[in-house]
């Protein structure tokens, strides 16, 4: 792929001052952020202690949606001993404070966990009649967050920017089946490299560091973020504007990502963070971190030159930085750890399967990263990007590798690490932490969640793609280093000799198997994608789906989430449910049922370790056990 963008003109008339109303027409004419007088009434900096006025008002408003929601769900469940309207009536007279904090999760792996991972929920809602039949529908309905990181930030933007649509008519807007590493002229669902690199123009004229984040992120919005060019004008905050983040009517999204700081690992210019490097956490309200730099500022105001808590220019706030768009691809970037994985023959980089483990079984001290190896990148595929980077804006690969943040903490000399203080931020794909489950923001105290579910599809099992917990382990020693109320994770050789890796498992329901022995930690669901009815372990980097693939990943989640319709386990939806609401009975002084007990008993890991050495991970369809995958693939379109 040879790109002509040398030749692009752009011609950018700096803005002054914008009125309101002309801020979003400005932002749907270029892929610039445009410059604004500063509001006067403005919280720029807000300590990471508790939740976001914002933020709280807005839960508070979901908990009375939620409520009802959960009375529904939970009568279809049809619980045996269990007063449904007792239960709710407890809760509405707790003036709702004991209204269960759920949430959904969709862990990193590019276009597969997207769409494993969007499977999962739509098995959970209560608007597709089949899931509604198998009783798993009108779970969605009760959740109060739901969280990204990497290519599973991809749904979350995208169900919420477009006002939560039902997931096929979700699905049915992102034609799956275009080729987004290949297209080559401009039409309605995809651009040509010339016109991104014409948007990336206009923001490196405005004065933004541009980046392959923001190619990602251009060419990635076409499929995935809502209106005109590709969801040019759509920000991230823009989500407060939908009229079922209004009315409480959806999940809250959160989106991870991570930084790269001055002493991180570094191989041929390009550098890896390290294994407990700083989560941010953006919502549609603020930008920050609970740890380390602990402070949090505006969303909408992103992109603002600040210095020590202020803006260095009061004529000069910046809206439009945080386009959603720039959002998606920041979370996907991960050119960094591709590059250094191909330039090291595969024994660097290893994106994103780390574990904290290095080659060998040594455990890596956090300043090493790690090095477990992977499918091919998508390296070959992005070689014109990073000519055309050269070409365009005479960058070489070390200055386009990462998504640059103009820095809202930038000289606040209480922040740590020191780089955190810089004007310009790096951040790059959250996955590269080894938290490939994005499920670092929910379980912060201040969010106080009770159960969430974690589909994991980031194929950390060498070498046939599936997922063996590795991600979800590493949160809990990342927690547990905190103090943060997390469950006890096993080991993968506990995922994989107990089955964990292929059935549902909840983590956490002893409170004496949590990191603080409380029952502050939420349940945690671990579903990894595995194969039900399908064989959906292609790899991360396919860039097109076909309408039969996209089918078959559709019906293997929702045989996963239903397990296979209750053909599998009769009393798996009943057993969801009393997981779902199990930390909220002692609250509001009810007993778990008998019937809600023996499910606890079958699907909580009991605490016990089997380390019984790994064998290749390669399982049969859980459905139609003795159908091989060299028998399937002959009637399925997927890769072999
Ligand atoms: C893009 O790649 C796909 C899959 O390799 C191929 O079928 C298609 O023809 C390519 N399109 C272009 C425009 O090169
Ligand atoms: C890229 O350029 C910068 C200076 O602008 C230099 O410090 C760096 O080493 C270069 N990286 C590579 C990989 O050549
Ligand atoms: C502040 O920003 C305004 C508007 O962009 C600009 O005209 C002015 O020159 C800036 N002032 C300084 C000192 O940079
Ligand atoms: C990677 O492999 C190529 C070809 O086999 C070889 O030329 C190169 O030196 C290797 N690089 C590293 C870092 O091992
Ligand atoms: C751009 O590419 C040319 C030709 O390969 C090379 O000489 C030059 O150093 C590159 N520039 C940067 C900034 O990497
Ligand atoms: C960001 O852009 C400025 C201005 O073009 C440039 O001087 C600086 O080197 C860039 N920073 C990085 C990390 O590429
Ligand atoms: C699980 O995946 C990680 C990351 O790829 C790998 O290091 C580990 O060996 C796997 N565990 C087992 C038991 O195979
Ligand atoms: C379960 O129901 C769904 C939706 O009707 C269907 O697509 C799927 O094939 C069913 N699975 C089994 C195992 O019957
Ligand atoms: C299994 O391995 C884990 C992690 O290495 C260790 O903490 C645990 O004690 C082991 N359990 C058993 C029963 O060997
Ligand atoms: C998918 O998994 C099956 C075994 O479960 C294996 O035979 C097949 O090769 C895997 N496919 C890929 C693309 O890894
Ligand atoms: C398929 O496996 C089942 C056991 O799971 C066995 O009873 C049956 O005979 C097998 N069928 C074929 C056609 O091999």
């Amino acid at each position: 792929m040879k790109l002509q963008c040398s030749a692009v003109i752009i011609v950018w008339t700096l803005a002054g001052t914008y009125a309101k109303t002309s801020v979003s027409k400005a932002l749907s004419s270029s892929y610039a952020p445009i410059y604004v007088e500063c509001p006067s009434d403005l919280q720029w900096l807000r300590p990471a202690i508790g939740l976001n006025p914002k933020e709280a008002n807005w839960v508070s408003g979901r908990k009375h949606v939620v409520v009802d929601a959960l009375s529904i769900y939970l009568k279809q469940l049809e619980l045996e001993e269990f007063d449904v309207s007792a239960y709710i009536a407890a809760i509405k007279e707790n003036d709702y404070v004991h209204v269960p904090i759920m949430g959904y999760s969709i862990s990193g792996g590019g276009w597969a966990s997207a769409f494993t991972g969007i499977g999962g929920m739509r098995a959970l809602d209560s608007r597709l009649d089949a899931a509604k039949e198998q009783k798993t529908g009108g779970l969605l309905q009760c959740l109060t967050y739901m969280a990204g990181v990497s290519g599973g930030s991809w749904p979350i933007m995208s169900i919420a920017l477009n006002d939560f649509p039902t997931v096929d008519e979700l699905v049915k807007s992102w034609h799956v089946d275009i080729n987004r590493e290949n297209a080559t002229t401009d039409t309605e669902y995809a651009a040509s490299p010339t016109t991104l690199f014409k948007d990336l123009a206009a923001k490196a004229k405005a004065g933004f560091n541009v980046s392959i984040a923001d190619y990602l992120g251009r060419a990635l919005a076409y499929e995935f973020i809502p209106n005109a060019d590709g969801g040019l004008a759509a920000t991230f905050s823009d989500i407060v504007l939908q009229s079922k983040f209004q009315s409480h009517d959806m999940p809250f999204p959160i989106i991870h990502m991570v930084e790269i700081d001055e002493d991180d690992f570094e191989y041929s210019g390009l550098q890896l963070p390290h294994s407990n490097s700083n989560l941010y956490d953006m919502t549609a309200f603020e930008f920050g971190a609970w740890q380390g730099i602990k402070l949090f500022s505006p969303m909408e105001y992103l992109g603002t030159a600040m210095d020590n808590g202020n803006p260095i220019n009061e004529s000069a706030c910046v809206r439009g930085f945080d386009r959603a768009s720039f959002t998606i691809g920041s979370a996907e970037d991960a050119f960094n750890a591709w590059t250094i994985q191909t330039d090291s023959n595969g024994t660097l980089g290893g994106f994103s399967k780390r574990s904290r483990k290095a080659v060998g079984g040594r455990m890596l001290s956090t300043s090493e990263p790690s090095m477990s190896k992977r499918d091919s990148p998508p390296t070959a595929a992005l070689e014109g990007v990073v000519e055309g980077f050269n070409e365009t804006f005479g960058l070489n690969i070390s200055s386009m590798a990462y998504a640059f943040y103009p820095n809202p903490f930038a000289g606040i000399s209480s922040v740590t690490p020191a780089s955190a203080q810089k004007p310009l931020l790096r951040l790059v794909d959250g996955s590269e932490t080894g938290q490939a489950d994005p499920l670092w923001g929910q379980i912060q105290p201040a969010r106080g969640s009770n159960f969430i579910i974690t589909w994991d599809d980031n194929a950390d099992q060498i070498p046939y793609n599936w997922n063996n917990g590795t991600n979800v382990y590493d949160t809990y020693l990342a927690a547990r280093a905190e103090s943060i109320p997390f469950p006890i994770i096993p080991t993968s050789n506990t995922f994989n000799s107990r089955g964990y890796n292929v059935r549902p498992v909840f983590f956490g329901c002893d409170p004496v198997l949590t990191t603080t022995k409380s029952a502050d930690s939420p349940i945690v669901l671990y579903l990894g994608n595995a194969p039900y009815s399908a064989y959906t372990n292609f790899s991360y980097a396919q860039a097109a789906t076909t309408p039969s693939q996209m089918s078959d990943i559709l019906i293997n989640s929702f045989n996963e989430v239903t397990q296979g319709n209750s053909t599998l386990a009769a009393d798996w939806p009943v057993c969801l449910g009393c997981a779902a609401i199990d930390r909220s009975l002692p609250r509001v002084g009810i007993q778990r049922t008998a019937q809600c007990e023996t499910c606890m008993a079958k699907y909580c890991w009991d605490g016990t370790e089997d380390n019984a050495t790994a064998q290749i991970v390669n399982p049969g369809l859980l459905l139609q056990p003795n159908l091989t995958f060299a028998e399937w693939i002959k009637t399925h379109d997927f890769q072999e």
